[in-house]
């Protein structure tokens, strides 16, 4: 949030739920925040969505 960047947080737990929720008392130190900026890859750790032949075989995934 800090970072305005949308953020889709998942727990099958309540208590968990309840935590992901309650976000807005406090607010991450400038070292906090270089910590979790420094895990950015840079790239996707899974697919590349900017890759026509990925976008073509999703594409064609979904029209079946
Ligand atoms: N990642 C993607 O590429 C992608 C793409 C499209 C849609 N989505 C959707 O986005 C949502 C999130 O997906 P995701 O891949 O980012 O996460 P995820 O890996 O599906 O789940 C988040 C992990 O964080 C744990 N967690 C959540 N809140 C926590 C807390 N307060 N303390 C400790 N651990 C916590 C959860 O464990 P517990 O459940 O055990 O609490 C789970 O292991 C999902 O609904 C998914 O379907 C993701």
């Amino acid at each position: 949030m800090q970072r305005d960047v949308s953020i889709i947080p998942k727990s099958v737990h309540v208590e968990r739920m309840e935590q992901n929720i309650d976000i807005w008392d406090f607010e991450l130190t400038e070292e906090e925040m270089g910590q979790i900026s420094a895990k950015d890859l840079g790239h996707s750790g899974i697919v590349d969505h900017s890759d026509p032949a990925f976008v073509k075989f999703i594409w064609q995934y979904h029209a079946e």
